[in-house]
């Protein structure tokens, strides 16, 4: 199998990177609009082979032509948030460079499938399926994952356990109005709410809500391992065909009462991209913060929409 990054910055680097370590796939193609950093990163990922032990073969390039046949694409090109913006902030630059970069690789590629990272990423992905013309399972949005293992990684810390044990759910758009789901965290199949008290659990739920941005004030661009890391999973996911539950950035189409709107919700990932959308039974207050997210998520869809691209 083939499967092209586009972006070789800091996401779409790990992406191929941790992609090549799962020796899972024939070839990785890193593509960025600076062809020798791209073929610079390539190669040396290419160099690590010998030393971690895989065979997947990875090539830099600015040419679309190389990415030809590829049967997944992973689109990390845009401009990152710098202290003191939000992801929406990114819209105008980010619209543009995700339009046109679906439009290069759907005239080198038939019919891949489409994992979206730039930000913002709700409206990213609603960009990307609307320039592809797919459907919506074989287009959808990397952000669940990372948000997720946000929250774990602070869980883990809190409990001082293993983040191997600890098992979640978070929905809704990537930004600070996602929705962490304490009723569905268990720790080793033990409710949180009985390990750690309500104002602690709320504690990491406010932080995982602004994850993102404490790693923005901390290095002064956006964070790059936890995210290429999460965007690899769901390419492994796709190629192993193994129907994992993840919450990717999916358009609604009336779950849970949601129509038209790129949201994250738990899905099953397999060769075909989305196979099911998962609706888990959510209580008023749940439902009220995932709505609030919708509505968030749609005023900059509208802000896209007005951009006419
Ligand atoms: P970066 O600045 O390190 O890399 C972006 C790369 O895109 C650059 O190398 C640039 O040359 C390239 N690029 C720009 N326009 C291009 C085009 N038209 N064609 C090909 N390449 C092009 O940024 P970084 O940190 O890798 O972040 C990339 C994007 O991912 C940002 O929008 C960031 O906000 C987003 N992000 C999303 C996350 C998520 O959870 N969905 C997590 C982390 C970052
Ligand atoms: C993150 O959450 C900026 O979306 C990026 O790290």
């Amino acid at each position: 199998m083939k499967v092209t990054v586009v972006g070789a910055g800091n996401v779409g680097a790990t992406v191929a990177n941790v992609i090549a370590h799962k020796d899972i796939v024939k070839e990785v193609v890193l593509l960025d609009l600076i062809g020798d950093m791209a073929r610079g990163k390539a190669l040396d990922s290419w160099q690590q082979a010998p030393i971690d032990y895989y065979s997947t073969r990875l090539t830099g390039t600015e040419n679309y032509d190389d990415t030809a046949g590829s049967d997944i694409v992973v689109i990390t090109a845009g401009i990152p948030r710098k202290p003191g913006m939000s992801r929406d902030d990114l819209i105008s630059t980010n619209a543009k460079i995700v339009t046109s970069v679906v439009g290069s690789i759907l005239s080198k590629s038939d019919n891949p499938i489409i994992i979206i990272v730039s930000n913002p990423l709700d409206v990213m992905t609603y960009a990307a399926h609307a320039a592809s013309g797919f459907d919506s399972t074989r287009v959808f949005g990397m952000a669940g994952i990372l948000d997720t293992s946000r929250y774990r990684a602070f869980l883990a810390t809190e409990l001082n356990v293993s983040p191997k044990d600890i098992q979640a759910l978070l929905l809704g758009g990537h930004g600070d109005t996602m929705v962490p789901l304490p009723r569905y965290t268990t720790v080793a199949g033990i409710p949180l709410t009985e390990l750690l008290a309500a104002d602690k659990i709320e504690a990491i739920v406010q932080r995982t809500k602004k994850g993102g941005g404490e790693l923005v004030k901390l290095i002064g661009t956006s964070a790059w391992y936890a995210p290429g890391a999460a965007a690899a999973q769901m390419v492994e996911a796709i190629v192993k065909n193994e129907n994992r539950i993840y919450p990717c950035c999916v358009k609604m189409e009336g779950q849970y009462g949601l129509n038209d709107v790129y949201l994250g919700v738990p899905v099953k990932l397999n060769k075909n991209g989305i196979g099911d959308v998962i609706e888990v039974g959510l209580n008023k207050d749940e439902l009220a913060l995932l709505h609030n997210s919708a509505d968030h998520v749609k005023k900059v869809m509208n802000t896209f929409d007005s951009m006419n691209l």
